[in-house]
């Protein structure tokens, strides 16, 4: 058997080994749980009341043969309509649900054109794709437009050109401009692909995510969205939401939906409770309280005033003695370093959430001054 030792080696030179721990550590300033709700009594009492009426454990098989549910179905027409797509479909993770849509909506003689900071599971699928792809400097409309003018000569006749951003970007914080790159999609023929895996639930004014402003105005007839559902939803899971041709195309096409076992449907239960809950009063509540903390933040330690706040520090060994000196301060706060962001942008990331009080971020932030002077 092939051994690693080498490679391993080199990464623990580099300061880039990662190991796992379970320890938890302090005030969590780590977690995607936006919300507060991944730990909380709502969903823990939503599933005990779920196996209570004799829900099943294990979906036992693919959606297409004996692993669809009454969750499942449930799920994607609450989700269609709560998202105010024509359909849904739920995979078990939104890592996989990026691959399926990538790997199997553009085609040959198709053209992606991407973020340059789109997440590692969009990557991995525009890889997989056996349609062209160009990458776009992040957040550059202009250069959109540029890398656009080239897929209009690339693409083939009959083919399509997509477009594929995050609403918020994971390790950046900032947000995407939607209504631009809408603009350009209708200019250039284009299809939107938007990942809100760090906008729903958040942002947008009923927590639908930041694209819930342009499917009031235009619907989904150029969007797909992915809600992924293992942050602010607080379970696992993505939504992937779009007209009824995308959807009906991807139980057809999708290799990781046709060819893997369902999510569990206490997975898809729990998803739908948890949107149940962001769409009511409490849940507006909880998105107010995130937004004073966010508002705090930005305040002492700037950045676009979302939940997440990048401390860019360079170099990677100075993240990681920043992280082990705030984490004896008791926060859980950890180094991202390369291959995560671009080299020479090791950071913390901070991830704040309707858990945490502005007091205590008052509080971070003074101990922040003073280890970091
Ligand atoms: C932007 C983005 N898309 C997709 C994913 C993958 O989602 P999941 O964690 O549900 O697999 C992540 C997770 O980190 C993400 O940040």
């Amino acid at each position: 058997m092939k051994t690693f030792p080498g490679h391993l080696k080199r990464l623990e030179e580099q300061g880039r080994y990662r190991s796992l721990s379970s320890e938890v550590r302090g005030v969590d300033l780590t977690s995607n749980d936006y919300l507060g709700l991944a730990g909380g009594d709502y969903l823990r009492e939503s599933a005990r009341r779920f196996f209570e009426e004799g829900g099943a454990v294990g979906s036992g098989a693919s959606r297409l043969l004996r692993g669809h549910h009454e969750a499942h179905l449930e799920l994607e027409a609450f989700a269609a309509d709560y998202f105010g797509a024509e359909r849904a479909l739920f995979f078990a993770s939104g890592f996989q649900a990026n691959i399926a849509l990538f790997q199997a909506l553009p085609a040959r003689g198709d053209v992606i054109v991407f973020d340059e900071l789109v997440h590692a599971s969009a990557r991995q699928g525009i890889q997989a794709s056996a349609a062209k792809h160009i990458k776009a400097r992040h957040n550059d409309t202009q250069d959109f437009e540029d890398a656009l003018k080239r897929a209009k000569e690339l693409v083939s006749s009959g083919g399509q050109i997509w477009i594929a951003v995050e609403s918020v970007y994971s390790m950046d914080g900032d947000f995407a401009p939607l209504e631009s790159l809408y603009a350009l999609a209708v200019a250039y023929d284009a299809v939107l692909i938007v990942d809100e895996a760090h906008g729903v639930g958040v942002c947008g004014p009923r927590g639908k995510g930041v694209s819930e402003v342009l499917v009031q105005a235009h619907g989904y007839e150029r969007l797909i969205t992915l809600h992924t559902c293992g942050k602010a939803i607080g379970v696992a899971g993505g939504l992937v939401c779009g007209s009824a041709d995308v959807i009906e195309y991807l139980i057809n096409t999708a290799r990781g939906f046709i060819y893997s076992t369902a999510p569990m449907p206490v997975q898809a239960h729990l998803v739908q409770k948890s949107l149940e809950f962001i769409g009511s009063e409490e849940g507006r509540q909880r998105r107010q309280s995130l937004a004073s903390v966010c508002d705090c933040v930005k305040l002492k330690l700037g950045g676009e005033g979302s939940h997440i706040v990048p401390i860019i520090l360079g170099a990677d060994e100075v993240a990681l003695r920043t992280a082990a000196a705030l984490q004896a301060a008791g926060y859980d706060i950890r180094a991202v370093r390369p291959p995560t962001v671009p080299e020479g942008t090791a950071r913390l990331r901070l991830s704040l959430s309707a858990n945490l009080t502005q007091a205590q971020m008052e509080q971070f932030v003074r101990d922040y001054n003073l280890l970091i002077p």
